[in-house]
């Protein structure tokens, strides 16, 4: 398959094209990357799908919110939050049926965060909630039989803010979350990754 990643060179982003690129051709993208596309900039996502496309599969490992105390976070970091990870990733998902082959997928990246949250992550959880709503619904009315689906990973790789406090897996572990998605044929749906986590 020919398949986009954007978001590749990021913690999760590193780990999926490298356990993609044996089976398939994997083209790299990031706003600063090899192929360059800014998730929240929809001209930027067009101009790289025509250059590249027709592709298979999309996937998006883009994308952030803001982490804080409930009682810090504004309603800029709210908005800032929504127009991020959650505007960025639908506008991705809007744009890219016209360049995917039929059958083809899109993988959006959520978070476990918005089943079980901890402390600082309102806005997170919420963003992540609202992916998951959208990738439901969206399944509904994809065309010419295009997947949606959302990789939903805990904590991945070990911030060091994290000590050890939150459940984590590991990047490579988290991939396979995107291969099922990918090389699979479920469409909806939000992939839990934890079942892909070895035991420590
Ligand atoms: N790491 C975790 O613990 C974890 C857990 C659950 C969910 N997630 C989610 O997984 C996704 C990736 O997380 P990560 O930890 O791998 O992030 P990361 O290490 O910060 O990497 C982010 C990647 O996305 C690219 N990127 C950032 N903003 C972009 C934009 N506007 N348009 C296009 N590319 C953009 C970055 O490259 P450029 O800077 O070159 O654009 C980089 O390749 C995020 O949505 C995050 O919320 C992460």
């Amino acid at each position: 398959m020919k398949i986009i990643v954007i978001g590749a060179t990021g913690t999760i982003g590193k780990a999926v094209v490298a356990a993609l690129s044996p089976r398939h051709e994997v083209i790299s993208a990031s706003r600063n990357g090899p192929h360059k596309a800014d998730i929240q900039d929809t001209a930027s996502l067009e101009a790289l799908l025509e250059a590249v496309g027709p592709v298979d599969a999309i996937i998006s490992a883009a994308g952030g919110a803001a982490y804080k105390p409930l009682a810090d976070l504004t309603p800029a970091d709210f908005q800032m939050s929504f127009d991020y990870k959650l505007m960025g990733q639908i506008n991705l998902a809007r744009v890219a049926p016209a360049y995917l082959r039929d059958n083809g997928s899109i993988t959006l990246t959520a978070g476990w965060w918005a089943r079980e949250p901890v402390p600082n992550v309102a806005a997170i959880a919420t963003v992540n909630a609202g992916l998951e709503g959208f990738t439901r619904a969206a399944a509904l009315e994809l065309p010419r039989g295009i997947r949606i689906n959302l990789v939903s990973p805990p904590l991945v790789g070990a911030p060091e803010w994290n000590a050890g406090k939150v459940a984590r897996m590991t990047p490579e572990d988290t991939a396979k979350g995107y291969l099922e998605a990918v090389e699979g044929t479920a469409t909806g749906q939000v992939i839990d990754t934890r079942p892909y986590a070895k035991a420590a």
